[in-house]
């Protein structure tokens, strides 16, 4: 069952075409990695998705609604919540009220304690600092409090916007775990954007490549992860390859999927 639909999505800033006519879908439950050098268009496609950009051409279906033309209010609402590029996160507020701001569209008191809980739950170490300032916490702690704050939302669709940027091999491993954890116990389907190929599709299902605004590369991640080398020449644009797909699977990543920490070094 498909969740999210991409069809010939074109954007851009101004004179800069940014994207050129992505497609690609999610089915619900799975985890899809979405991958590309800089610049590739990485960002602004999931903006596109809620609504931080409006798409030039082409559409956005969620759930067989149309997102494109919906306020970034409006699509949260719909179950889409996106965790930005650069924990983004309010320095200023406390770890509780950083996770409040993550409901706001909410208006379900018990419903939303209990995702604060299950958000503890999965971040025990956040509990413990919950009065204190985010912008005190480390790293990765901040990002951990940015993906808590997009699941206060409840969404059914999580877009993660490089997660593991600039975090230590063991923190994005046990990211990574939480992001399975948060797949399985409540079926959350993910589009993960990172520059980390290797840690994105061992815990994806299925995966695309961006070049220069339009997907270079398609396929189950198992496959993707065979032909890393034809995966390198897409990135950096020596030839262009499209790997045939497969239907897309649903999410089968597990936290036991998850290599050593030592193997995680290898971008
Ligand atoms: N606010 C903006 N104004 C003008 N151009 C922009 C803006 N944001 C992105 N771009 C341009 O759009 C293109 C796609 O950028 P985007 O941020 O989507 O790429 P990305 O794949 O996320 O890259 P990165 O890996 O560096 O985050 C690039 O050429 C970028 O320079
Ligand atoms: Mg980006």
């Amino acid at each position: 069952m498909t969740l999210l639909r991409l069809n010939a999505v074109h954007a851009g800033y101004g004179a800069v075409r940014a994207l050129r006519g992505v497609s690609l879908q999610v089915d619900q439950g799975a985890v899809v990695a979405l991958l590309g050098a800089n610049g590739a268009g990485k960002s602004t496609t999931l903006k596109c998705i809620s609504g931080m950009v409006h798409p030039r051409g082409g559409s956005i279906e969620f759930d067989g609604q149309r997102l494109d033309g919906l306020s970034p209010h409006q699509i949260v609402g719909l179950g889409v919540a996106h965790v930005p590029e650069g924990r983004k996160i309010f320095k200023d507020l406390t770890v509780t009220q950083n996770l409040r701001m993550g409901a706001y569209t909410r208006a379900d008191r018990k419903g939303v304690a209990r995702d604060m809980d299950f958000v503890f739950a999965l971040f025990p170490w956040l509990r413990e600092r919950a009065a204190q300032r985010g912008g005190l916490l480390s790293g990765g702690d901040q990002q951990m409090l940015a993906i808590g704050r997009g699941l206060m939302a409840r969404p059914r669709l999580l877009l993660l916007d490089e997660p593991s940027l600039g975090l230590a091999p063991m923190i994005v491993a046990s990211l990574f775990r939480v992001l399975a954890t948060i797949n399985k116990e409540q079926g959350t389907a993910l589009l993960i954007v990172e520059q980390n190929a290797r840690v994105a599709l061992r815990h994806a299902t299925f995966g695309y490549v961006l070049r220069l605004g339009e997907v270079a590369v398609r396929g189950p991640a198992w496959q993707l992860r065979d032909s890393r080398q034809e995966m390198l020449d897409s990135y950096f644009g020596v030839e262009r390859h499209i790997v045939s797909p497969r239907p897309c699977a649903t999410a089968n990543a597990s936290p036991g999927s998850a290599r050593p920490a030592s193997q995680e070094r290898e971008a």
